[in-house]
């Protein structure tokens, strides 16, 4: 296979489990707000009622099953990273995890520019759960750049698509 078009292929596969989880709060309909409805000090919520507790497990969890999942299906990283040949449950929770935990940090950000909950912040929406998947993950494996650069590349585009079928869906309220 062309090398370029493996990369591409192995990079996806290694961030899913990211992926997956990201969306799948919004299913939960979570109710215990993180920030337990704290304000910060400059008057706006800490994070806002869009970032709840059930928010946080259930992807950190989806992300563990959907790591599992891949490890029964397909090896695919020999070679590539050191000592790492498969997607595991504990790679998937740690993606899971990093992916809900770059969401909270991207929604910390919105709110100290003002920015209501559910309002676009262009940029910061599409890839705060990438940067936080990879910043947590690279606690734990040591990730390679073209795979951050593939990440980069791809997922806006991904993630327009994957919010305006959920609007459709009646799934979100607002297309992105
Ligand atoms: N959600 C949740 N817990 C989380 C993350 C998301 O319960 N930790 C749910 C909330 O119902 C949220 C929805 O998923 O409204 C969509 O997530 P997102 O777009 O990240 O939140 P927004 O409501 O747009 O809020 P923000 O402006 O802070 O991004
Ligand atoms: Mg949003």
């Amino acid at each position: 296979m062309n090398t370029l078009i493996l990369l591409i292929i192995q990079a996806m596969w290694f961030i899913l489990p990211a992926y997956i989880a990201n969306p799948t709060p919004v299913l939960l309909k979570g109710t215990h707000p993180i920030d337990l409805g704290k304000k910060f000090r400059d008057g706006n919520p800490i994070l806002g009622k869009g970032k709840t507790w059930e928010g946080l497990l259930g992807g950190t969890i989806t992300g563990g099953l959907i790591g599992l999942i891949q490890g029964q299906l397909w090896h695919t990283y020999s070679l590539e990273i050191y000592g790492l040949t498969e997607m595991t449950m504990g790679l998937g929770i740690v993606l899971g995890f990093g992916a809900l935990f770059g969401d909270l940090l991207g929604s910390f950000i919105k709110r100290r520019y003002n920015v209501k909950r559910g309002e676009q912040f262009p940029i910061l929406d599409q890839l705060d759960f990438i940067i936080g998947a990879y910043f947590i993950t690279s606690f734990v494996i040591d990730i390679k750049f073209d795979w951050i650069l593939i990440w980069v590349i791809v997922t806006p585009a991904i993630h327009k698509t994957a919010n305006y079928i959920a609007y459709k869906l009646k799934l979100k309220d607002v297309p992105w």
